[in-house]
């Protein structure tokens, strides 16, 4: 009942003429399968995602979107100009960003806010640090993180939202969650969801695991219950596997 869905995290890897041609390619060899498949590009990349993939059944969209509507914010980008260039999704909270731009729930919050304002998905991003984990903190911790970052934010249904949960000590280590540990945290989050939005809510609002999958865990993770698919960094950007993880 929930689709499947593979996103693809490039970070800041590629320049936007070798994203087109990669985006290109994507639509040619795109596997038949049910999964839907959305890559979450740098900002300079997605006028050429919206020419090569608009009407391919493919999406896109941002890793980030500004707390602001409009006005005197250089170097910042609205909801509304994503809006424009046909985003679907937006990551928002990625722990990269909470650590190295210090951003808190409250402004992750706000980024929801905006997305939401034009429909655009935004994708959660939650997770605990290896500390936490080896505490045993890791349950009190992911689902305070969501409970504070959805203060305030109403989805007008389950398609609004998309939860990654990203165990910082597994993101670009190639240490993954074991699929038991991994299906754990994403029954937690769901029953949260469920106690917050309602059960049916909850039930077709997908959750995704992110942190160091790859063609060969993909299968195990992705056949968990409460696994709905992947945010994926590293293994995104080679096409090859990508296209693996869509099958997986
Ligand atoms: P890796 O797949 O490279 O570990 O990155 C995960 C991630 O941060 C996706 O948002």
């Amino acid at each position: 009942m929930r689709k499947r869905l593979v996103a693809g995290n490039w970070k800041m890897h590629k320049s936007p003429s070798e994203a087109k041609a990669w985006f290109s390619a994507l639509v040619r060899q795109r596997p038949n399968t049910q999964a839907e498949a959305a890559l979450l590009v740098p900002f300079t990349h997605l006028a050429y995602a919206k020419e090569v993939l608009e009407n391919s059944g493919i999406h896109w969209g941002a890793q980030d979107v500004s707390a602001h509507r409009e006005g005197a914010y250089t170097g910042e980008v609205s909801a509304l100009m994503l809006c424009d260039l046909g985003c679907r999704y937006a990551i928002v909270g990625h722990s990269e960003r909470r650590s190295h731009h210090a951003e808190s729930d409250a402004l992750v919050a706000q980024k929801m806010l905006r997305l939401l304002e034009f429909s655009i998905v935004p994708i959660l991003c939650v997770g605990e640090p290896l500390e936490v984990r080896e505490a045993g903190k890791h349950l009190s911790y992911t689902l305070g993180q969501l409970e504070a970052s959805l203060a305030g934010v109403e989805p007008a249904s389950p398609a609004h939202l998309v939860v990654a949960y990203e165990p910082v000590w597994a993101i670009g280590t190639g240490k993954t969650a074991t699929p038991e540990d991994a299906e754990a945290m994403h029954q937690a989050i769901r029953q949260w969801l469920a106690r917050r939005y309602g059960t049916a809510f909850a039930e077709e609002t997908r959750i995704l695991y992110g942190g160091s999958v790859k063609p060969d865990n993909a299968t195990a993770l992705f056949s968990q219950p409460n696994i709905d698919g992947g945010l994926v960094g590293g293994a995104s950007l080679k096409l090859d596997d990508y296209l693996r993880l869509l099958l997986a």
